[in-house]
């Protein structure tokens, strides 16, 4: 039996119910993930997979993904549960990824994108790596706060994630993920009227051009609803930038390295259809419990009215 969550604690847990009702959609993940043979390209809709990356990625169809999110584990000992993270050189690393990536390669359309995450420590191997097969177009940093203190180093508070695209022929949506900030000055012209920027309930506001330096994420912590146990989790904030700026709704999005299931849920959230897999059974049950909570409640959090708020700026209700 899952322990009771302290009152403001809005985690997701799984009760005994929860996982009684999802040992069929488990078993279900299971089969597809260590079957064997073609992937039938109808039934590439809401699959999550639980298995290898690797093997499962073979057996997609042929140019079938409008996008490709992937979130690997990143070139450091972690615990993740059933696979521990990697501990590797630099060379190996690279070719770790050129493994997966390769055997994802054939999977993509012609006018595909890609992003994969990574820290400082593996994010020239996923550079070289993404090089020798696909454009590569930008490099967004992301300010991650939780980093842990060191005593003889800087404490590592930010995260980068690799933008690239099979050809030259690719979605890329700019308003869709436009920044809404406080506006500091707010500046009018000679008639009065404001400068690029809106009054709105709550404030002064500019709707700025995404850059891809990110500083208005939250990862994801006990009081957030999108909050799991697992220990890498990315926030949906950060994924629906992806997903609304590199795809269109009804998209195929192809996440190799699901965890507790935020592409599959985001994708979900957003009008578009996604495949997954993920090794592990107990971060697969929470992936398919968080989609069972979007058929409830499709917010995500930091993403409201069609716009991307920075922290905390945002009007409550009954706050100005
Ligand atoms: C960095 S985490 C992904 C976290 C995910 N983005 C989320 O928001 O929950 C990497 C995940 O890859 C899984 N993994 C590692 N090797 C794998 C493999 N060969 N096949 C499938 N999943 C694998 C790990 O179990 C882990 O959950």
């Amino acid at each position: 039996m899952a322990a009771e969550n302290a009152p403001r604690n809005r985690s997701v847990r799984l009760g005994e119910a929860d996982r009684l009702r999802l040992a069929a959609p488990l078993a279900r993940a299971e089969a597809l993930g260590s079957s064997t043979g073609p992937l039938d390209p109808g039934s590439l809709e809401g699959l999550v997979a639980q298995g290898d990356a690797l093997a499962f990625l073979r057996r997609l169809p042929a140019a079938s993904v409008d996008l490709l999110v992937a979130d690997p584990p990143y070139n450091i000992d972690k615990d993740f549960g059933l696979a521990r993270g990697l501990s590797m050189g630099e060379a190996e690393y690279e070719g770790y990824t050129r493994a997966w990536l390769g055997a994802a390669l054939p999977s993509l359309k012609a006018g595909a994108s890609v992003y994969v995450c990574c820290d400082w420590r593996c994010s020239g191997s996923v550079e070289r790596a993404l090089s020798s097969s696909l454009k590569i177009r930008n490099r967004i940093t992301w300010e991650r706060e939780k980093g842990r203190a060191a005593a003889r180093n800087w404490k590592g508070s930010h995260e980068d994630i690799w933008f690239a695209t099979v050809s030259d022929d690719y979605r890329f949506d700019a308003e869709a993920v436009r920044l809404r900030r406080k506006v500091r000055a707010p500046y009018r012209d000679d008639s009065g009227e404001p400068k690029d920027w809106v009054e709105a309930p709550g404030g002064r506001y500019r709707d700025t051009a995404a850059s891809n330096l990110w500083t208005d994420l939250s990862v994801p912590f006990w009081s957030m609803p999108e909050n799991t146990s697992h220990p890498t989790q990315k926030p949906e904030k950060l994924v629906a930038k992806l997903i609304l700026a590199s795809s269109r709704p009804g998209d195929l999005v192809l996440d190799p390295f699901l965890g507790s299931g935020t592409t599959a849920v985001v994708a979900k959230k957003l009008g578009r259809r996604f495949v997954g897999v993920e090794m592990d059974p107990e971060h697969c049950l929470a992936a398919l419990r968080r989609l069972e909570l979007a058929n409830e409640d499709a917010r995500i959090q930091g993403y409201e009215d069609g716009l991307f708020w920075e922290r905390n700026s945002r009007p409550r209700e009954g706050r100005p």
